[in-house]
């Protein structure tokens, strides 16, 4: 099997184990343990145990390679492989029992920093609906069975778009300033809580296009691949007035250009 499948295909494993335990754990309960960089990024002890689930698991299977995680930090392995994982993307819905929430799970080669490595395979598996989106380089995106393909949507006049807004307040303003600029062409505008899925969404053609800034290495390493290999493209674009705080654009080809025009700037 080539490397790239026998990633995916261990991705794809871990993501299920995880995701059924972060949904018996949202079913017997959840409280928020502790606020990070501020009072929307929060941290729940589910968020901590499946991503130690998902870290021994990997170590299990793969002892050479590396980790990125959302709660527990990097290290850096010896394979040149590392996987970056958000445990549970879409806290604030997980705490608040919003079922829009997903396990993401990433095997990237090269340097651990997402401007300098080649993903090789993702999953982003959704506990609540029991969705598993799935990617391998060059092997296409895929939804149960089905291969994804980005909407043929031809501008972003009429799309269907999604955003977020970051956890650093400082950027709020300018979120809502692209929300302003967006909005007159748009068919609507979706904030659904969790990177991943609105990555996926936008593979699935559930949407024409997203944008948001201020994301971290595992809110989109794994939902990327999905896009590219969906035929959609996927960019960081960072910006005059806060580089540590780039914006990402995620897009089919024909929304892509107009939807970066319009948001690519404070
Ligand atoms: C967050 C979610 C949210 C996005 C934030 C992310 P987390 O991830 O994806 O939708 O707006 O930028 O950090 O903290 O729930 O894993």
């Amino acid at each position: 099997m080539a490397l790239v499948d026998e990633l995916a295909e261990l991705a794809i494993e871990v993501a299920r184990e995880a995701g059924g335990l972060a949904r018996l754990r949202r079913e017997e309960g959840v409280a928020i343990a502790a606020t990070k960089s501020s009072i929307a990024d929060i941290v729940t002890e589910a968020d901590r145990e499946v991503e130690t689930l998902i870290r021994s698991r990997l170590a299990a299977a793969r002892p050479d390679d590396g980790f990125l995680g959302e709660e527990s930090g990097g290290d850096r392995g010896e394979s040149g492989i590392t996987w970056v994982v958000d445990p549970i993307d879409g806290t604030v819905n997980y705490a608040y029992g919003i079922p829009a929430y997903a396990v993401s799970i990433a095997a990237v080669r090269g340097e651990p920093a997402p401007e300098q490595w080649e993903a090789l395979a993702g999953a982003v598996f959704s506990p609540p609906t029991g969705e598993m989106f799935h990617a391998a380089q060059g092997a296409g995106a895929w939804l149960s069975g089905r291969r994804l393909e980005v909407n043929a949507h031809p501008s972003a006049a009429g799309a269907l778009l999604a955003t977020g807004f970051g956890y650093n307040p400082a950027t709020h303003a300018g979120d809502l300033a692209r929300v302003g600029r967006v909005m007159p062409m748009a068919r609507d505008l979706r904030r659904i809580g969790a990177a991943s899925l609105d990555l996926a969404f936008v593979a699935a053609g559930r949407f024409d296009g997203y944008f948001e800034r201020g994301l971290q290495p595992w809110d989109h390493a794994a939902g990327a691949l999905l896009v590219i290999e969906a035929g959609g493209r996927f960019v960081r674009v960072d910006l005059a007035d806060n580089p540590d705080r780039p914006l990402f654009v995620a897009a089919g080809p024909g929304v892509f250009d107009e939807l970066l025009a319009a948001t690519a700037s404070p």
